[in-house]
Formats: structure tokens, sequence, C-alpha cells
């Protein structure tokens, strides 16, 4: 039996009192959410602050991004694995559709960067998804197969079993569309089945989130797919009350 696993993804939201309040939420409510792994995953300049208001030890913290060097060097602007590590993240946020469309990530680039990621001891959540376009011309398994693939090529499949997918219909972020949980379904299924070619028993390990307009009233349907493995939420990860209650509805 995999775990079910949620993350926020505050993208670039918040301040120190917007945080202070969302945390404080959160650790009020932490011990309601069961055995569900649960991560919130901030701004990187405000990770150490995030770390030092949560006050429980079941909600972990990861990166939205992550420069592919893994130390220290002149990358004026970036974060490295290190970095993430000293302040105290498990996981790393890769490869997002925002990423890839708005900063030209390659799969190539996010690739490099889940090797780097795991070579360094975090958990990279590796984003795949399609557009509305991609999906309605018919190339939604060839754009989740390439994306994936890229992946695997870099790190080899046995090491996906340390690494988190996220499947999100870019159609669905942020949209209020959220794909049906059969259209969610069919992929995450899909996806576990091209890994599963490779390695049956690492495909079968590996924690697949849905993404896209999750909501405290959808999780639970979601959830309850046999191949959705929990969630990465984005606007709803914002609102404690929401995030615990989508959390709850993995659990
Ligand atoms: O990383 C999170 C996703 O982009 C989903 O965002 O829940 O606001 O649609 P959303």
């Amino acid at each position: 039996m995999r775990q079910l696993f949620v993350a926020g993804n505050w993208k670039m939201h918040g301040d120190k009192a917007s945080i202070k309040t969302l945390v404080t939420g959160l650790n009020a409510k932490a011990d309601s959410v069961g055995d569900v792994l649960v991560a919130v995953c901030p701004p990187a300049v405000y990770l150490d602050y995030t770390k030092n208001c949560l006050m429980v030890d079941n909600i972990a913290l990861g990166g939205q991004n992550m420069a592919v060097e893994p130390m220290q060097g002149a990358y004026t602007g970036e974060t490295s694995a290190a970095m993430l590590k000293d302040v105290g993240c498990q996981y790393v946020i890769l490869g997002h559709s925002e990423r890839r469309a708005i900063y030209g990530e390659t799969d190539q680039e996010i690739a490099a960067k889940v090797k780097t990621a795991l070579t360094s001891g975090l958990t990279p959540i590796l984003c795949v998804g399609e557009t509305l376009e991609e999906r309605e011309s018919g190339q939604l398994e060839s754009v989740i197969s390439q994306q994936l693939d890229a992946a695997v090529a870099e790190v080899g499949i046995d090491q996906f079993s340390n690494v988190v997918i996220a499947y999100e219909p870019v159609w669905a972020i942020g949209t209020g569309k959220t794909a049906s949980a059969q259209q969610a379904q069919d992929v995450h299924a899909f996806i576990r089945g091209q890994l599963a070619k490779l390695n049956p028993s690492v495909a079968e390990k590996v924690i697949i989130q849905y993404g896209g307009s999750v909501k405290p009233n959808n999780a639970s349907e979601l959830f309850s797919q046999p191949d959705i493995d929990g969630g990465l939420i984005g606007g709803a990860s914002l609102n404690a009350d929401d995030f615990i209650a989508i959390c709850q509805a993995a659990g």
C-alpha cells in the first residue's frame, strides 16, 4: 500500500504575517491528518521562516525549484539542493508547468535537476502534464511519456521509487476546472503503466499526486481513485482550513 501524500505549493504568495497565520492554523490541526504525508512548499525566501513557524513534526518542508548545480557557486539568483537541505527541506518541486511555460525549462534540464535532487538526498516532486491543446489533439500520452522518459533516462528506473510524480493537467491549474476523477485516474494509470513496463515493483511503489484545482469538495473523490496517491495543491493550500480538509480527505 502506498502512503498518500499531500503537498501545498504556495507559489509566489505570502508574506511573514500571512505565513504566520497560515502555519498557526496548520499547527493547530496537524494531528487530524492521520497517516497522510504532508508538506508545504513556500517561496524560497520564506523557507527558513516557515520552518521556524512549524511547531509539528508531521508537516515537512519543500522547495518550489532548485538549481541543477548541487552545492555553491557563481549562479546569481539560484538556490541549491544543499541550501534547501540546510534550511530543512525534504522535498523539491521540479518541472512545474509554470517553470516550463514561463521560464522555458526543458525536459532535459528538469531531468538533470531530478538527478541532483536524488543525489543530494531530496525527494523530487516531478510535475508532468498536458495543455488543453495537446489533450484535444490527441497528444496527451506522447507528451506525458516524453516528460517522464527524460527523467527516467537520466536517473534510471530503479531510482524512481524515490521520486514523487505530480500529474497536473495544465488546463486545470488555477482555473477551477478540475479533471474529473476518471480523467485523472486514466492518466495516473497510464503513468504507472509506463513505469511498470520498465520495473513493475518500482511502478507499484511510486507516489503519483494529482494537481489542478483540488478543493475540499472534490479531494475525496480524486484521492479514492486507485492510482491517485494524494495531491499537489496550489490555491487551496493558502488557507489552513481548506488545506487540512484536503489532507483529511486523503486519510
Ligand atoms: O502546484 C499546484 C498546482 O499548480 C495546482 O494549482 O490548485 O491552484 O490549481 P491549483
